[in-house]
């Protein structure tokens, strides 16, 4: 047996490695060329910024506000860098489903240091992110009971050393694994990590004594990183997804990374597929890889040792449900090995959490990239499905999906196929405030040449078919000349007005800025906005303009002024409307800076509420030391909100986790801190936010 530091596997925050070496123009150059011409104004690029829009979207809202009651009464709270949830005077906070919450099976009780894989597989995973509240009668999304409902939560990824008995007095960071035994890792651990991964259903109600409890029910369910699942739409079925596991490439083994989410409007969730590049490793030389894994970051880093982010392929037991991780050919052919497993992954999944023995279905029409969630607008009777996705890397694109079919309310469940047929489009952004939808369809424009046509077998920029477009959406979007833009991160329409707001959280890489990314540099993220054209949700093209940009007090711009002590808040990625219009933001500052040099001012991750129509904007809420806000939800009523605190206790150094010393412990409910939901409620009983 061997413990050796060299065999420890560590390979960082895990974050989507920058992949797109296109040539395509940042968004962020176009307003160079704009601002060069400018002087450079007190405030820099903020004030810059607000001289080119002129607080576009605040005339209206400061006319509409004189005529209406603001939608935000609370009383901001300060910055903290406190171990502890801070809300507004007047508002209480209950901590619901930490992770190993015991909900299926034997309800095994929770233990880090002694639990198995398959305890793990009956209690709710790790690392909570997006997440919807479904009303228990199972008909409307938005409708229906505000004391009893099904909570869906996305666990985003682990952190291994909280996990395990054997890596306590061990240097391990927040992304390491226990050191290598013999250059193997134990099968259970690795079964417990791929079980921590995945979505919990949990039915949950509302006590007489106003505390939200877990109820033990048919419905409570865990989807993991091993879960069989489907593929429908037009990879189904192609060469690019057969395995071992599955010859004729119907079918896959589970969602893993899963960031935000969806809501479908006939009641159904979905969930994205984010950061999975990592979790694969091939071994063949760089030169040999194929486009489908390149471009998107498999084996990034060549420098780290040859293993997967977690090491999963390395499992002792070498058993099948292991092995697959390593994605190098081995075979004689795809059906022999699991050279096309990575292809499985980067899509976004259908769960339909009213029907525990329903099988999720990996909706391939969408496209398969780093997706942080889907966004729909409403639902028309008779008219097409339209959903939003962004692809969270640096320089990636923002996407748009229009279905083939229409909408039928009668249809139910049914309305799912319309996710399989229809157009995916990538947005471009152009300097004059408009923008337009680019379809990414086989046969037309630059997706036209196959590799047959062009007499060249590995020809980069051909393809065989719609599948292999969508299998290569990276790809394809390059060449039709999307813009590049700062993470594009959680996407909401406001209910009010049918406007699209995306996240932009940050892009230390951008050289070169342009007018939807003008920060080059982006240190604190921003908000973008846009209104289809004709204000049809299926329009090709659109106008945008930004509506926050996100920093300091003295780098920063909102309703045409920076940022005040209230309001300041850096790397913007949660985003939800409430059916009300206003918009909670919320914040993911990367542990590695948290409370650090100059962004030691913003304190922890935060949750900040804004009145687009008013310019107002409110923190609203604080987390504790390490972690991330992320995920947001009502009740119907709107007056139980459900918030998700992910990776407390994360900015832990390796040498004080080895010493036994923690940064943060919150919720303090074991021996390690604990991804939870919060449940905010206001002690008048009132909406959340007035
Ligand atoms: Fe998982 Fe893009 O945040
Ligand atoms: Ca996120
Ligand atoms: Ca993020």
């Amino acid at each position: 047996m061997t413990l050796s530091p060299t065999h420890i596997i560590d390979k960082g925050d895990g974050d989507e490695p920058l992949s797109n070496h296109s040539e395509n123009r940042h968004f962020s150059e176009v307003l160079e060329v704009s601002l060069k011409r400018r002087s450079v104004l007190k405030g820099g690029i903020a004030a810059s910024v607000a001289a080119m829009f002129g607080g576009v979207g605040f005339t209206q809202a400061a006319a509409a506000a004189g005529a209406r009651k603001s939608l935000i009464g609370f009383q901001a709270v300060p910055v903290s860098d406190a171990d502890t949830v801070l809300v507004p005077k007047g508002y209480k906070v209950q901590t619901l489903i930490p992770w190993g919450t015991p909900i299926t099976g034997n309800l095994p009780p929770f233990d880090p240091l002694k639990n198995t894989g398959e305890d793990q597989a009956q209690q709710v995973g790790s690392h909570h992110d997006g997440m919807h509240f479904f009303p228990i009668e199972g008909k409307d999304p938005y409708r229906g009971s505000s004391t009893e409902g099904l909570l869906v939560v996305n666990h985003e990824y682990i952190e291994p050393r909280y996990m395990h008995a054997s890596a306590i007095g061990q240097k391990l960071s927040r992304d390491a694994v226990p050191a290598l035994i013999d250059g193997k890792r134990p099968a259970d651990e690795c079964r417990k990590e791929i079980n921590a991964h995945g979505v919990s259903i949990v039915h949950i109600k509302k006590g007489a004594d106003g505390q939200w409890a877990v109820v033990n029910s048919k419905f409570n369910r865990r989807i993991t990183g091993a879960t069989p699942m489907v593929f429908s739409g037009p990879v189904r079925g192609s060469d690019l997804v057969k395995t071992k596991y599955s010859p004729d490439g119907t079918r896959t083994r589970g969602t893993l990374n899963n960031c935000a989410h969806g809501v479908t409007p006939w009641n159904t969730y979905v969930t994205a597929e984010e950061n999975w590049a990592g979790y694969f490793i091939n071994r063949v030389s760089p030169a040999a890889r194929p486009r489908e894994q390149s471009r998107y970051g498999v084996n990034h880093n060549e420098s780290r040792p040859a293993s997967s982010r977690y090491g999963w392929e390395l499992a002792d037991s070498g058993a099948d449900e292991f092995v697959r991780f390593d994605v190098s050919a081995k075979g004689a052919d795809a059906s022999q090995d699991y050279r096309n497993e990575a292809n499985g992954f980067g899509w976004m999944v259908e769960i339909d959490p009213f029907d525990p023995n329903s099988t999720p279905i990996k909706r391939t029409a969408l496209g398969r990239f780093a997706h942080e969630g889907l966004i729909f607008h409403p639902a028309v009777e008779g008219k097409p499905v339209v959903c939003y996705s962004g692809d969270d890397a640096r320089d990636e694109y923002i996407y748009k999906f229009v279905s083939k079919g229409v909408f039928r309310k009668a249809a139910g469940k049914a309305n799912g196929a319309l996710l399989d047929e229809g157009t995916l489009y990538v947005a471009k952004f152009n300097d004059d405030g408009t923008g337009e939808w680019l379809p990414l369809v086989f046969g037309q424009g630059p997706l036209s040449q196959t590799p047959a046509a062009a007499g060249d077998d590995a020809c980069r920029t051909c393809f065989k078919d719609q599948a292999d477009v969508l299998v290569n959406t990276r790809l394809a979007a390059d060449l039709l000349g999307a813009t590049k833009m700062d993470r594009p991160e959680w996407g909401a329409i406001d209910p009010k007005t049918g406007q699209v707001y995306f996240t932009l959280t940050n892009n230390s890489e951008r050289t070169v800025a342009d007018k939807a990314n003008p920060r080059p540099k982006n240190r604190w993220g921003h908000i973008i906005r846009w209104s289809e054209a004709g204000n049809d949700p299926a329009a090709t093209r659109f106008t945008w303009d930004i509506f926050l940009l996100s920093g300091p007090e003295d780098d920063s711009l909102f309703a045409g002024k920076p940022l005040d002590k209230d309001q300041i808040h850096n790397s913007p990625d949660g985003l939800w409307f409430d059916r009300d219009g206003r918009l909670w933001i919320q914040t993911d500052s990367s542990e590695s800076v948290l409370n650090k040099g100059d962004y030691a001012q913003f304190g922890n991750n935060q949750m900040l509420c804004a009145d687009p129509r008013t310019g107002e904007l409110k923190r609203f809420l604080v987390g504790p030391l390490g972690q991330e806000i992320t995920g947001v939800i009502t009740t119907p009523d709107g007056k139980t909100m459900f918030v998700n605190v992910q990776h407390p206790g994360a900015s832990t150094s390796a040498e004080d986790f080895a010493a036994g010393k923690l940064t943060g412990t919150w919720p303090n409910m074991g021996p390690y801190a604990r991804s939870a939901t919060l449940v905010i409620t206001k002690v008048d009983g009132g909406v959340i936010g007035t």
